[in-house]
C-alpha cells in the first residue's frame, strides 16, 4: 500500500485542487483524506506494508493519456520502438498512450493492431493502445475492417502523416465511425496547398528561401472535415491545431454542436516561426509552426475549451535525418520527456495557463472522449499517477533521455518542473527521473 502524505491533488474529474492524504492499494486509489495520522493508516492498512511518499510541495494527478505518439514499430526501429516509446512515455509523465498508425508497414488490418499492442504490454510501461489506419495501405481509397480491428483492440482510426484527400471516403469513415462508436482523427491538410513547402508560408519562410505552407492548407479540410461531422454525426477528433482560422472553425462548429474535438500540440502553443532559423531542423515539424498571432490564438482555444486536447506528437527521427538540410530533413519533434516540463514552464509558470486546465486537457479530456481507463483519481481508480516536483530542474541532455530519439529543441537547455514518480496499475515505473528496470 502506498500512502502519498500531504501531496497537492490536482483532479479535474471530482473538480478538485487541494492538499490531500492519497491511499493507493491493489492497483487503485483507495481513498483520500483531507487530513490522517499514521495510527489511521495502519489501521486501514490492515497489517499490510505502507510506503510512505512525503509529498509536500508536490502535485499528484491522473498520469498524461496522449493521444497521438508515433512509435514507429513496425519497420522503423532505429527511430524508436514500442519499449523505448513506451519507457520514455512513463519518464514524462504518460500512463496511456496512443499509437499512430504511419509505421512500416502502416496498421491497416487486426494482426498488426494486436501486434502493436502485444508489444506494448510486453514492454509492461505506459499502456499502449493502438490506431489503426482509416484507409488500406493508408493510400486514401478502401476503408479498412474498423469492426474488426476495434476488436482486435485498436483505440481510433487514422491516416496520419497524410490527409485523406478524397472528401467522400472521409465521409464514409464517419458514418462507420457511428457504428464502431471510435473517433476518426483527421490530419488536416490540403496536399496540393501544401506542396513541396517546409515550414509556414509567410515573411520568415520568404526570408528564409524556403517554400511555404500556407495556413489555409490546414483550415481548408478543417472546414472540410467540420461539415461532414455535422452532416454525418461520426465522431471526429482533429490532430494538431495550429492556426487562428481553425481555432475559430472549431468554436463555430462546437457552438451548432457538431460531435467533434481537437487537440493542439506543446510545439505549438509554446514556439512560433519567427524563431526559426536555417539550421532549425528541430522545429520542422507539420503541421508547421505559425505566427505568434496563432500561436495566441490556441492558447486562448485551449483555455476556453475549444481546443480540447494536448497531445505530444511525438515524432522521433534520427539525428542523421535530422542533420539533413532543412528542406531534405524529415519533419517531426520528439517529446514525450520534455512536453509536460516545457508546457509547465512555458504557460503555467508565466500564468498563461492554469495547471487544472493542462490536466484536464491532457488526462480527463482524453480518457472520455476515447473511452480510455485513467483520467481520475476517484477512489475505485486504476492508480496511473503522476507525483510532479515544480523544483526539480534538469538540462536536456543525450545521455539521459530513454528514447531513441534526440530530435528535441530544448536539447541541451534547462527545464524545470518534472514529474518524479510515476505509477502505472498502482506500479511504480519512474523514481527521481529513472525508469526502473523490469
Ligand atoms: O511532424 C510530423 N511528423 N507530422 C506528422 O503529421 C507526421 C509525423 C511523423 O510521422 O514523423
Ligand atoms: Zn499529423
Amino acid at each position: 500500500m502506498w500512502w502519498l502524505k500531504d501531496v497537492w491533488v490536482i483532479d479535474p474529474s471530482q473538480t478538485l485542487s487541494a492538499p490531500r492524504h492519497v491511499l493507493i492499494k491493489g492497483g487503485q486509489v483507495l481513498e483520500m483524506f483531507a487530513s490522517m495520522t499514521e495510527e489511521e493508516v495502519l489501521t486501514i492498512a490492515q497489517g499490510e506494508s505502507v510506503e510512505t511518499i512525503n509529498g509536500e510541495g508536490k502535485f499528484l494527478f491522473p498520469g498524461l493519456i496522449d493521444v497521438h505518439t508515433h512509435l514507429r514499430e513496425p519497420g522503423q526501429e532505429e527511430k524508436e520502438d514500442i519499449l523505448s516509446g513506451s519507457r520514455a512515455a512513463v519518464r514524462g509523465g504518460f500512463t496511456t498512450i496512443l499509437a499512430m498508425a504511419n509505421t512500416k508497414p502502416v496498421i491497416d488490418n487486426r494482426a498488426l493492431i494486436e501486434f502493436v499492442r502485444m508489444q506494448g504490454e510486453r514492454a509492461g510501461y505506459a499502456h499502449v493502445l493502438p490506431i489503426g489506419t482509416v484507409t488500406k495501405g493508408m493510400q486514401g481509397g478502401e476503408l479498412v475492417e474498423m469492426a474488426d480491428m476495434k476488436a482486435g483492440g485498436a483505440a481510433a482510426f487514422s491516416d496520419d502523416g497524410k490527409n485523406i484527400q478524397n472528401a467522400e471516403v472521409m465521409r464514409l469513415a464517419l458514418e462507420y465511425a457511428k457504428i464502431t462508436g471510435l473517433p476518426i482523427i483527421s490530419h488536416c491538410e490540403d496536399k496540393d496547398l501544401a506542396g513541396e513547402g517546409q515550414m509556414r508560408r509567410g515573411m520568415v519562410s520568404a526570408r528564409m528561401g524556403l517554400k511555404g505552407i500556407p495556413a489555409s492548407a490546414e483550415s481548408v479540410i478543417v472546414a472540410r472535415d467540420l461539415l461532414l461531422a455535422e452532416e454525418t454525426g461520426g465522431k471526429l477528433h482533429l490532430a494538431h491545431i495550429s492556426t487562428t482560422e481553425s481555432v475559430d472553425l472549431i468554436r463555430q462548429a462546437k457552438a451548432r454542436g457538431v460531435n467533434i474535438t481537437a487537440e493542439v500540440n506543446p510545439h505549438h502553443l509554446i514556439f512560433c516561426d519567427e524563431e526559426m532559423g536555417i539550421t532549425d531542423t528541430a522545429l520542422k515539424v507539420n503541421p508547421p509552426l505559425g505566427s505568434q498571432k496563432d500561436r495566441e490564438s490556441l492558447i486562448e482555444g485551449l483555455r476556453d475549451g475549444t481546443l480540447d486536447m494536448i497531445a505530444t506528437d511525438h515524432a522521433p527521427h534520427t539525428m542523421a535525418e535530422k542533420s539533413r538540410p532543412f528542406a531534405e530533413a524529415p519533419f517531426g519533434i520528439a517529446s514525450l520527456e520534455t512536453a509536460l516540463s516545457a508546457i509547465w514552464q512555458h504557460l503555467v509558470v508565466p500564468g498563461r495557463l492554469s495547471f487544472e486546465r493542462v490536466i484536464e486537457a491532457w488526462s480527463v479530456s482524453p480518457a472520455k472522449r476515447f473511452g480510455l481507463p485513467g483520467g481520475s483519481l476517484k477512489p475505485g481508480a486504476i492508480a496511473d499517477m503522476v507525483l510532479f516536483d515544480p523544483d526539480f530542474s534538469e538540462v536536456i541532455d543525450s545521455t539521459q533521455l530513454v528514447s531513441k530519439a534526440r530530435n528535441t529543441p530544448f536539447l541541451g537547455k534547462n527545464l524545470q518542473g518534472f514529474p518524479v514518480m510515476v505509477w502505472v496499475e498502482g506500479q511504480l515505473v519512474q523514481k527521481n527521473r529513472t525508469v526502473l528496470g523490469k
